[in-house]
């Protein structure tokens, strides 16, 4: 049974929101700003955002296309608490665990009503970007949440905030169109005072600026990891919505999305901690992979979308032991450990290259959780590091065949390698043969040709939907090359290779 409180903001409450009772987390209720409305509901955790929003608070302006992740129809904003100031991120509701709204202020299409048409959807009625219109309150939504962000740095943004919304019918040209006319006009802020700029802009109502003193005096408390044993977990839910979402609602589960008790990255030494939790947007945006690896925001573009890298973990995508895993092929190549931890707080540090077994098969007890991935990253010495992919469209699609390469060097003195492959194999693959013939190696193409044989040895892709076990050959050999004529342009020439 559905016990949900809805208080409008300008309404009389029934209850005082500072007068809210949690219960232990199996059994809590789930508290949440609505736009712009105190939610409490002791709603199953596992059911999802979007069927709670359309369902039960009956806003339906958020639609329901795939429900896989993959269209945007569903995508609404989650803005987080933090020191006093909120921060918003774009995510797919219908992959999204009711759980994980807990303590967030949730922004749907209707959160950016006005009384007439707010700045993105003006835009996207000067550009023509809409016609059946189905797509549309995604496309808004996440229009409204680039303008929630704290820069707005190029058109270039402004397009990529909408690379999670798909649209069948108008074309994209009128809706990049619109997006360019929302950038102009972000460019205009006023950056000491973004929010109230937005409000006398017309791109959000005034009860916004509200928002963070209410979350806060909400005063919910951070409900610490849970440790429960025989408990499913669930980071982003961004595999295991799409591969058992009837199933969950009846499994004991533990949330663990968010409940992060250090920065999601951070260097110790010559050691980089991620966390298990951390997303794949912690990751694309953490400044110690941007600063040693020129390339690292664009290999990210080539992982999921907007809405899916903000609540995509990496523990997820460790455990998930996709064979095309993309987070997975860039860690094998960056030589990872795991940081494996048990409820009875034993723990111990596993290479990830050990981690997979067979299909879906891995080193983990039941109930050890990935606390924390460790790459080593020496700043004083040389070392590079290039990614791969190739699926059937550029963007929003999983690899045919991905490969990572890092690569120490000397002069023209390869000193160490390490080369991972996706889609290969029935797991991640690290190609340990391959890595170790490049060691001591001389960096020339009769050396790339030799390593390419080496490969082709240890790999053994099958024929799927994605292509033949042939074609995925040819692709292993292709990608790694690709690592040579990237990474060394003046030695190795695509002429000479081919
Ligand atoms: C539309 C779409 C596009 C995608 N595109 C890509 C892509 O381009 N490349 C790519 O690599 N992936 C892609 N994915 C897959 C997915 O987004 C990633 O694998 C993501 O990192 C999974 O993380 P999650 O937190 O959502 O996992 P969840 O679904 O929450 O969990 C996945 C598995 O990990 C386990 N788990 C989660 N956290 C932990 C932990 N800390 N310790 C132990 N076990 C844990 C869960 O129990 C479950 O078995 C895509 C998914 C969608 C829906
Ligand atoms: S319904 Fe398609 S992404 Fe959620
Ligand atoms: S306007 Fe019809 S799907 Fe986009």
């Amino acid at each position: 049974m559905c016990f949900l409180s809805i208080f409008a903001f300008s309404g009389q409450a029934l209850i005082p929101e500072t007068n809210i009772v949690f219960l232990e987390l199996n059994k809590m209720k789930i508290t949440f700003i609505l736009n712009d409305q105190v939610i409490q509901t002791e709603q199953s955790g596992a059911g999802t955002l979007l069927d709670f929003i359309r369902y039960e608070a009956n806003l339906r302006g958020t639609k329901i296309g795939c429900r896989e992740g993959d269209c945007g129809a569903c995508t609404v904003l989650s803005g987080t608490l933090q020191q006093g100031k909120i921060f918003y991120q774009s995510l797919t509701s219908c992959l999204t665990p009711l759980a994980n709204a807990h303590g967030k202020h949730i922004v749907t299409v209707e959160g950016f009503n006005l009384p007439g048409l707010n700045k993105v959807q003006e835009a996207m009625v000067e550009c023509s970007g809409t016609q059946c219109g189905f797509c549309t309150p995604g496309f808004v939504v996440s229009l409204g949440g680039y303008a929630l962000q704290d820069t707005h740095p190029s058109q270039d943004c402004a397009i990529s905030a909408i690379d999670g919304n798909i649209c069948r019918c108008t074309g994209y040209k009128s809706i990049e169109r619109a997006a360019c006319i929302v950038q102009d006009s972000l460019e205009q802020q006023d950056s000491a005072r973004p929010l109230d700029w937005l409000v006398e802009h017309h791109f959000i109502p005034a009860w916004f600026r509200d928002i963070p003193q209410r979350l806060e005096a909400l005063n919910i408390p951070e409900t610490a990891f849970p440790k429960t044993s025989g408990r499913l977990f669930v980071g982003g839910g961004t595999d295991l919505y799409v591969q058992k979402p009837d199933a969950l609602p009846d499994l004991p589960i533990n949330y663990i999305f968010g409940k992060l008790s250090k920065a999601p990255i951070e260097s110790i030494g010559n050691t980089i901690h991620i966390q298990g939790g951390a997303t794949a947007t912690d990751l694309m945006n953490a400044p110690v992979f941007l600063e040693a690896f020129p390339r690292w925001y664009e290999y990210f573009k080539l992982v999921s979308s907007t809405p899916i890298r903000n609540i995509g973990t990496v523990a997820g995508n460790l455990v998930n032991a996709s064979p095309i895993g993309d987070i997975t092929a860039m860690l094998l190549a960056l030589n990872a450990r795991i940081l494996l931890q048990q409820e009875n707080g034993e723990e111990r540090i596993l290479p990830l290259r050990q981690f997979y077994k067979a299909y879906k098969t891995l080193d983990k007890a039941a109930g050890e959780w990935i606390a924390e991935v460790h790459v080593d990253l020496q700043k004083d010495t040389n070392t590079l590091f290039h990614f791969e992919k190739v699926c059937k469209r550029t963007y929003l699609d999983i690899a045919s065949v991905n490969t990572a390469i890092s690569l120490k060097t000397k002069g023209n003195l390869l000193l160490e390698a390490h080369v991972s492959a996706g889609g290969v194999a029935p797991v991640p693959l690290y190609l340990d043969k391959t890595s170790r013939y490049l060691e001591g190696k001389t960096i020339q193409t009769e050396m790339v040709l030799e390593a390419i044989e080496v490969l082709q040895s240890e790999i053994h892709p099958i024929s799927d939907a994605r292509g033949s076990a042939a074609y995925k050959r040819t692709l292993a050999r292709q990608l790694f090359m690709g690592h040579f004529l990237t990474l060394f342009p003046e030695t190795i020439q695509m002429e000479a290779l081919v």
